[in-house]
């Protein structure tokens, strides 16, 4: 039996980025939020995500007055580096698109998030098991679930926002005759390392070669990121240090510039690879946000903030739904109210457009089972003619950086 009952105006499942993002900005608007998530915040705190925020993810950061660590211990990067088959062209994002990137991992983004809104007092439940959502066709949706203590709750709301992931059970509340499920899986995976040593270079490297993707990205002066294409079924056990670090140096080009700093590796993880997208992200008093509504695979780290991007699109028109709301007279049964399929539709825009970037940047990188000189050399031509005209250099330091909303 459910012991302890809340009332708030939105309730959220899923502390993650998301989550934590929209429960903060409905709060600067007066709407208040209680957020669930199944895994304890240490568990979050410590799983290694993308560390590359566009300019609006971090204008979203300083605005919605989380702490400024993002400014201060966060990395602006200016460019970035394309290299195929040891050739390395640099793209510079500020002479293109007068905007920049910073490298800011995602694990200290859900820190600042986390701690901004239990500073301020916001509900959050971490740790809890038996969640179930009811009622997003009704008037009254409600969440129930049991505590990190054991303690039955449940939370009663005017709209259920879904914030929980790619693995997302708020997601399947949508009815299959409503919902389309795009999905598309590729025939690779990423072998991500962290290691102790220092930068390699001073911005990321995304690299091409006939073995295969390698990206070398960064933590801080003595902690670094690197990844590899691999097999989906790979095991990491079965890599050796230097096995990891030569496969890697030889995607860069073992007689050019880049020497690859070695050092020891202190985590080994094998990523999926998936593009996923749920059409339509809102249904009755439910909406979905971020990886719960879309995957895209890795390559140009364009998750978290699709995620933040979504939230922007959301939190006006969560809003707008609860003005009219308080409007109306109630009614047992609700249709989908229309802020709310208006941010669905404005979020999907731009999530077609973000899968399209990821798509794209992944086929121009890594190489396909079936590859052959024909594909690879046909593959070089498109590297070059991006990375040697300055209109295919801005479509990718456009993208890359994030289109404004
Ligand atoms: C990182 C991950 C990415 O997928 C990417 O495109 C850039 C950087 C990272 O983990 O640092």
């Amino acid at each position: 039996m459910t012991e302890h009952r809340t009332r708030v105006d939105v309730g959220i499942v899923g502390g993650g980025p998301a989550g934590l993002m929209t429960a903060l900005l409905l709060k600067r608007r007066g709407i208040s939020a209680a957020v669930i998530e199944t895994r304890t915040q240490e568990q979050i705190r410590h799983t290694q995500r993308a560390g590359i925020l566009e300019a609006p993810t971090v204008n979203m950061l300083v605005e919605a007055d989380v702490g400024s660590r993002v400014l201060t211990d966060g990395h602006e990067h200016e460019g970035t580096v394309l290299s195929f088959d040891g050739i390395q062209r640099r793209i510079d994002f500020q002479a293109l698109v007068g905007r920049s990137v910073w490298l800011y991992p995602q694990n200290e983004v859900f820190h600042d998030l986390a701690t901004a809104w239990q500073r301020e007092g916001g509900e959050i439940h971490w740790a809890v098991t038996e969640t179930t959502v009811e009622g997003i066709d009704t008037a009254a949706p409600q969440i129930t679930f049991t505590d990190a203590q054991g303690q039955g709750r449940s939370i009663e709301a005017d709209l259920i926002v879904g914030t929980d992931g790619s693995r997302s059970m708020c997601r399947k509340l949508i009815p299959e005759d409503v919902r389309t499920d795009h999905f598309i899986s590729y025939p690779f995976a990423w072998f991500g390392i962290l290691c102790e040593a220092p930068p390699t270079a001073p911005e990321l490297i995304y690299a091409n070669s006939e073995i295969g993707f390698a990206l070398i990205s960064q933590r801080n002066e003595s902690v670094q990121r690197m990844y590899f294409q691999c097999d989906p079924d790979t095991d990491p056990e079965e890599w050796t240090e230097e096995a990891i670090f030569d496969h890697i140096q030889q995607v860069l080009g073992v007689d050019g510039e880049v020497q690859l700093k070695r050092g020891p590796i202190i985590e080994k993880t094998v990523l999926p690879f998936r593009s996923y997208v749920c059409d339509p992200l809102s249904h009755g008093r439910l909406v979905l946000a971020g990886d719960a509504g879309h995957t895209v695979p890795p390559t140009g780290a364009k998750g978290l903030n699709l995620a933040f991007s979504d939230v922007r699109a959301l939190v006006p028109r969560v809003a707008e739904f609860f003005t009219e709301l308080r409007e109306q007279t109630p009614s047992a049964v609700v249709e989908t109210p229309e802020p709310l399929r208006q941010y669905s539709r404005t979020a999907l825009d731009r999530v077609w457009k973000a899968q399209n970037f990821s798509y794209w940047a992944t086929n121009l990188l890594h190489r396909q089972p079936e590859e052959n000189p024909f594909t690879h050399k046909r593959r070089r031509g498109e590297f070059d003619a991006i990375t040697q005209s300055v209109h295919g250099q801005a479509y990718f330091a456009d993208s890359y950086t994030g289109w404004s909303d």
